[in-house]
């Protein structure tokens, strides 16, 4: 049988590094009786949009099964549970509280302390409100200060039972997939929309950082990014300068106004129009302490030169896929860690989320997927090394606690470490659950 096993000596053998699994609200939900319309509402009821043409109205109705959700991930023995907040749920149109939305959510803060499992909680994990979409969504600067506002009844609701908050999740999913190719809600297409929707969201991020400083001072606070790491398709320096490229446009484009209070060389090489405009202050909100860092990372891409663009991707063959199509390859993972180490001052590191999407089959109560045991134990393994070169690494949470909706994927992908029936909403912990819940109670 498969298993995950990283080096005893290891500081990610001991129980002084945090194991968790994570979800979002949109993903795992349903209950949209209960709230106010969302962007991702609106996209899947737009034919096309989704591959299965599937909705959140029911997804795997945590809504009504929480209670049983959590009595699950307490089974597995994890320390934290990474969770998002739906925004039209726990507000009104008005900005007034929606009580019984925000209730949903101290219940659950409730049961995980109870239990001894830290809450991690991220505000915005895409669900943006549908009337706030009405008003230009993130091509409009104002978003960022309603988000402030959504923070802070998020915050004084929440009192003390909240172990960390994450502002964003993935800024660059929301504005490039969202308002630059349109593969994402709202389904905006245009380079003059992907760079100004991705400043408001940085944004949004300061702006909620400050209000968590006043009001959250004992949480860890931080945000969360994904990084798919650009290689050269061949080491030469046309091939090289396209990567360097990419990675600014699509990884350090999110990280360095965070870290350096300003935005990679290729801003300079924008075209006027495609350009954020940022007015006076701007940086100096987006570039402000963090408590930490959420990494979130899946695969790495590869680039090369192309005659009339920046760059061009290229689906090299003959490389290990998960089912989702995105290549395996832990080392990128480590080289990773180390680069951003090196380029900048970082705070602790919380792997937020890692996992593989394949295509599951239940036979006589089990799921043997064994891939997905392999692809956890390098991944933990690609982070393990990174920390032997000096990174920061101080958690690390599966993708996904369950099978879930995948966005524009629908249903048909399963990232879970637990099986879901959607017909009849029953839970099977996979052969990968079982394999992470004894590497984490084994840990000294
Ligand atoms: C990133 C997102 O945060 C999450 O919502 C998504 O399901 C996974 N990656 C897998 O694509």
């Amino acid at each position: 049988m498969s298993i995950i096993k990283i080096n005893n000596n290891s500081i990610m053998s001991s129980s002084n590094f945090t194991y968790g699994v994570a979800t979002a609200s949109f993903q795992i939900e349903g209950g949209i009786d209960h709230r106010l319309p969302c962007i991702w509402d609106t996209f899947c009821a737009t034919e096309g949009k989704v591959v299965d043409s599937s909705d959140g109205s029911i997804a795997c109705d945590h809504f009504t099964k929480w209670q049983e959700d959590i009595e699950l991930i307490d089974s597995l023995n994890v320390d934290a549970y990474r969770f998002s907040v739906s925004w039209p749920r726990v507000l009104h149109q008005d900005g007034s509280v929606n009580n019984e939305g925000m209730q949903f959510y101290i219940n659950i803060l409730d049961k995980l302390n109870e239990k001894g499992i830290k809450p991690f909680v991220t505000l915005y994990h895409w669900d943006l409100p549908q009337h706030l979409e009405d008003n230009g969504g993130w091509l409009n600067r104002d978003t960022a200060y309603k988000f402030q506002e959504y923070t802070e009844k998020v915050v004084q609701a929440f009192g003390n039972r909240v172990y960390s908050y994450a502002t964003f999740n993935e800024p660059f999913c929301s504005a490039y997939l969202g308002y630059e190719i349109g593969i994402h809600a709202p389904g905006k297409v245009g380079k003059e929309y992907g760079k100004k929707a991705a400043h408001h969201i940085l944004l949004a991020h300061g702006l909620g950082m400050q209000v968590l400083a006043k009001l959250s001072p004992n949480t860890k606070n931080g945000i969360v990014l994904n990084f798919t790491p650009g290689y050269p398709l061949t080491d030469s320096p046309e091939d090289q300068a396209a990567t360097e490229i990419a990675n600014q446009n699509f990884n350090y484009w999110y990280a360095k106004p965070i870290f350096d209070g300003n935005y990679p060389e290729l801003f300079d090489k924008l075209p006027a129009e495609h350009k954020p405009q940022i007015l006076d202050g701007d940086m100096d909100i987006i570039f402000q302490p963090i408590d930490f860092l959420g990494i979130n990372f899946y695969t790495r891409a590869r680039y090369k030169h192309h005659p009339t663009e920046w760059f061009e991707e290229v689906n090299t063959e003959n490389v290990e896929r998960t089912d989702i199509g995105w290549e395996v390859y832990p080392q990128a993972f480590t080289d990773l860690l180390v680069d951003l180490n090196t380029r900048y001052k970082l705070p602790p590191i919380y792997i937020t989320e890692n996992g593989a999407a394949i295509d599951d089959v239940i036979e006589n109560n089990q799921i043997n997927d064994t891939r997905r045991i392999d692809y956890y134990n390098r991944h933990l393994n690609a982070v393990d090394d990174a920390i032997n070169q000096g990174v920061n690494v101080v958690g690390y949470f599966a993708w996904s606690l369950m099978d879930n909706f995948e966005w524009a994927e629908g249903y048909l992908k399963r990232f879970g470490i637990v099986y879901v029936d959607y017909k009849t909403q029953i839970r099977t912990i996979k052969a990968s659950g079982l394999a992470y819940k004894s590497f984490i109670s084994e840990r000294s």
